[in-house]
């Protein structure tokens, strides 16, 4: 209990109001300071989006800024790549057209790569063209294009405004699941698919949550469906129950009052292309739905009594398939934990995945900031999904070890955050609105036109298991017990009892 309430006067940067002889009993059982000697920065907000590369969402945004390590148009893979007279397809602009469901499994990614099975050779990155082909349909159009900067508008601005990261990989080059357990973990304890049968038992290992829950700090999970974060079996503890939220009202509430935790995590709505089967075929109403969202989410911490203790990690899981030209890091890359891969491949996580979008957001960020890679801690160090972990131990001066061998490895990125002696004041308060919706709506007329080349794509590919295949484990299905104790009358639990009761009653604690 003393714990629990330390770590929500951490969170919030309010005093909560107990009697003073309680505080004092409290500070001398206690646990770490609140963060008093790190820097500025007191909440992380960590944003995970799905399946793009780096080319595919910012490789255009080189032409707003040169020093960014993007796309011209002079890019180009290969048709076949042991057959030169087969032809090149060159990397084009224009994104919103394409089908979004490229290659993104282990093999897939490998010959995307590689040009092969063949993964001892350099990353060449010769292959997407040749494998989107091997999917049956016309997969090439999808793979060979990125969105020009004005249809990702709040992309541009952010880009413009904050920092851009062209040297982030996904951690592992698979698909969905095996990254996204990296990004708190450090390791995807072995998998490099997304197991449905494994991912509901829970993978067992050490994260970043618990980590900053024992330092006496705060983590909030912000949902929208299952949250990803349970695949963490760990997560599933009754005492980080009150740690998740449903994102709509409380992420807001939270900002609003000045009670986000130090750790934010935001979960997608990651099933509404199954449920709705129209956004399936249409990726650019997609794009369109995850613009408005990194929009509301931007906007909501802007405005936020939090603001300038605030760094937004933004990035995507994996690649989905989509081109990046930047090889793909394959040497002195260590294994988290020395776990192998399943056969057939027993990979032994000693290289990368393609790189993908990286976007940090703080009022302490200079404009138009561009990062490439690390400087150490090792020669051979990256940006990659474990890094988030990494500097969220040197922000919040974390007592514990590295979570495994690979955060220990990945570089870190608190000194962008160190140039300024005090915030900015001139982020924008609103991002620019999405615009592209007429467009995408005539090319989703165009594609009716040719249904046969779009239902042949469909029926040769192979099918994945859903992105999130886990029940609802029982103790968080039934809603959590009222806070009648509760002694911190303007932190979580009173605004989730709020929230409740305006959600109806009935439990009320909604999944989605
Ligand atoms: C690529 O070219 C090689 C050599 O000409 C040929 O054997 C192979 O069948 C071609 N692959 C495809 C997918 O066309
Ligand atoms: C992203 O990957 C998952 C599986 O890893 C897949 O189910 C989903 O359709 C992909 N989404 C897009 C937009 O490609
Ligand atoms: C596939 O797309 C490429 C790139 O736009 C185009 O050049 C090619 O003609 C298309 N092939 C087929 C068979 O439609
Ligand atoms: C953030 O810091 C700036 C500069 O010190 C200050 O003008 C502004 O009011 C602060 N904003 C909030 C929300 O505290
Ligand atoms: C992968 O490991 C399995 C046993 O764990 C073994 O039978 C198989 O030969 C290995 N495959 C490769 C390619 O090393």
């Amino acid at each position: 209990m003393a714990a629990v309430r330390l770590r929500r006067m951490c969170s919030a940067g309010r005093r909560p109001r107990l009697p003073a002889a309680v505080l004092l009993v409290l500070v001398l059982l206690a646990a770490p300071p609140c963060l008093q000697a790190g820097g500025p920065i007191k909440t992380v907000v960590v944003v995970v989006m799905e399946n793009r590369s780096f080319d595919h969402m910012l490789g255009w945004m080189k032409r707003l800024n040169p020093e960014i390590d993007g796309v011209t148009g002079g890019e180009w893979n290969p048709v076949n790549t042991t057959d030169p007279a087969a032809g090149r397809v060159y990397f084009g602009e224009g994104a919103q057209y394409v089908d979004p469901d490229p290659g993104h499994s282990f093999q897939e990614i490998r010959q995307q790569i590689f040009g092969s099975d063949d993964a001892s050779g350099p990353a060449r990155m010769d292959g997407f063209v040749q494998q989107a082909r091997s999917l049956g349909g016309n997969m090439t159009d999808a793979v060979m294009h990125g969105f020009a900067p004005d249809s990702v508008a709040v992309y541009r601005e952010l880009v413009a405004q904050f920092a851009v990261c062209d040297r982030w990989f996904a951690s592992v080059p698979s698909s969905t699941q095996p990254n996204r357990l990296f990004v708190h973990s450090g390791t995807s304890g072995g998998a490099t698919s997304n197991n449905p049968q494994l991912l509901a038992e829970g993978y067992p290992q050490q994260t970043i949550f618990d980590n900053i829950h024992d330092a006496g700090l705060s983590f909030g999970v912000y949902f929208q469906d299952v949250p990803a974060v349970l695949f963490y079996r760990n997560l599933r503890k009754l005492k980080y129950l009150l740690d998740f939220h449903p994102f709509h009202p409380t992420f807001r509430d939270h900002a609003r009052r000045g009670s986000l935790p130090n750790y934010a995590v935001i979960e997608q709505h990651y099933l509404d292309s199954k449920l709705d089967p129209a956004n399936d075929d249409h990726p650019s109403h997609d794009v369109y739905q995850g613009q408005m969202f990194v929009k509301d989410i931007y906007e909501t911490l802007r405005a936020s009594p939090q603001w300038n203790q605030t760094l937004m990690v933004l990035t995507y899981d994996e690649h989905g398939g989509f081109f990046d030209h930047v090889p793909t890091p394959v040497h002195g890359v260590p294994s988290p934990d020395g776990i192998v891969g399943p056969p057939p491949y027993n990979f032994t996580f000693d290289r990368l995945g393609v790189r993908v979008p990286a976007i940090l957001i703080s009022p302490w960020i200079e404009k138009g900031t561009v990062i490439h890679g690390p400087n150490g801690p090792t020669p051979t160090s990256q940006y990659e999904h474990s890094s988030i972990p990494a500097t969220v131990k040197k922000l919040f001066d974390l007592p514990q070890d590295f979570l495994t061998k690979r955060d220990a490895w990945a570089g870190t990125f608190e000194s962008i955050l160190q140039t300024r002696t005090e915030p900015r004041t001139d982020c924008p308060e609103q991002l620019p609105m999405p615009t592209r919706i007429r467009q995408t709506e005539a090319n989703e007329e165009a594609k009716l036109r040719a249904p046969a080349a779009h239902a042949a794509t469909a029926a040769t590919r192979t099918v994945e298991p859903t992105p999130l295949p886990l029940p609802v484990p029982p103790l968080l299905r039934a809603p959590p017990s009222p806070c009648r104790r509760c002694r911190c009358p303007r932190l979580h639990c009173c605004a989730r009892r709020r929230g409740r009761e305006g959600e109806g009653g009935a439990g009320g604690w909604r999944w989605g």
